[in-house]
């Protein structure tokens, strides 16, 4: 037997259970990986309260985690029994001691590599890649407002973008986040729970505004985002953590300027197994030439998921947050 947290129903951080549950065994293309450590991630507050819909209930949550192989299904090929691996990808169920995955979808760690460090940076960290290497083809000097600087994907985000020599101007609601957001790069930072941020934007880029805004808070800054894009910027929104963005009227993107907007995903970027190695190669590489270090600001036991919720949906984090089996 192994223990898991699950879901029986969508709702608030009570929803989480401490399950006691039989592994399951891998089918073909599939590992039982045993979990050392698991991300959390705001996603993972989606599928609780249902703004994500999980496939089946039952359900464990959790898409992110690192540990050793230590079961095999039929025609499984470059994996074995006691490999290092860690993954960021669907399908739910990693907030567990072992949880089963199709091995396209799981990748060796480097000896470098910790599982605490694996597990804090593989879905926050490929996310990063996908969002200023490849949505936003980001060079030197560019300009880009990323919103929630301090947190989990935002401290990638600002340690990235300083290698890249691109200008990050960082977004965050308290003084204490902005000092972080600073430490790890951001070219200069915005409280938006005081400051203006469209003037403040103006004023830092001297009216010229931002080739790219990152907006995953969503429903509290979609408007102010697209103001802060030049024109025929860039506008990614990747995430809800205030709410979901709703009735976008199209014209407004002509009105604020012929703007380009997306919606994008890391399964969306990281859909092949070659795209997911290439992805994880250049994450591992900023980590391993000391450009990006992960940063763990928060650490749980397994059981205690619904505290990290809790913390994670009421802004108290920073960095990455991880659960200890
Ligand atoms: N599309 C994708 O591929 C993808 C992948 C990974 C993550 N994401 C999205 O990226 C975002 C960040 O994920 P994360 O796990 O790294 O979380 P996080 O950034 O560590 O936490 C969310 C942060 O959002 C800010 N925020 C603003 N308004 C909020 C509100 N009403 N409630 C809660 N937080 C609010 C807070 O920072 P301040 O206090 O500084 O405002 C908070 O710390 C999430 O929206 C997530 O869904 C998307």
């Amino acid at each position: 037997m192994a223990k898991r947290i699950q879901i029986e129903q969508n709702g608030g951080p009570e929803a989480l259970q401490w399950a006691e549950v039989t592994p399951a065994e891998p089918k073909a293309g599939e590992v039982r990986v045993k979990n050392h450590a698991v991300g959390v991630n705001f996603i993972d507050i989606y599928f609780r309260d249902g703004l994500y819909k999980a496939p089946a209930m039952p359900t464990s949550l959790g898409t992110e985690g690192a540990g050793v192989i230590d079961a095999v299904g039929e025609g499984v090929t470059g994996l074995s029994v006691g490999d290092r691996v860690a993954y960021a990808q669907g399908p739910l169920g990693s907030y567990s001691e072992y949880h089963v995955l199709p091995a396209a979808k799981v990748v060796l760690l480097p000896g470098s590599i910790d599982f605490e460090t694996a597990a804090a940076m593989m879905l926050k960290g490929l996310t990063c890649q996908y969002l200023l290497r490849q949505t936003a083809e980001l060079k030197a000097g560019d300009v880009v407002l990323f919103h929630a600087a301090a947190g989990g994907v935002g401290t990638f985000a600002c340690q990235w973008a300083k290698a890249l020599g691109v200008k990050l101007i960082g977004t965050v609601s308290t003084e204490e986040k902005a000092a972080l957001a600073r430490a790890n790069g951001a070219w200069e930072v915005i409280n938006y729970s005081k400051e203006d941020v469209v003037e403040r934007v103006k004023e830092l880029t001297g009216g010229a505004m931002c080739d790219v805004v990152y907006d995953s808070v969503g429903k509290d800054t979609w408007l102010t985002s697209l103001d802060c894009l030049k024109s025929r910027g860039l506008m990614v929104s990747f995430g809800n953590s205030s709410g979901p963005v709703e009735g976008v009227n199209l014209a407004i993107l002509n009105q604020k300027g012929s703007l380009f907007v997306t919606r994008p995903s890391l399964n969306g970027y990281a859909d092949t197994p070659e795209r997911l190695k290439a992805m994880c190669q250049d994450l591992f590489s900023v980590v391993a030439n000391g450009d990006v270090k992960v940063q763990i600001g928060q650490r749980f036991a397994l059981k205690d998921a619904a505290k990290a919720h809790i913390a994670l949906a009421s802004r108290q984090t920073t960095g990455s947050t991880v659960l200890l089996p």
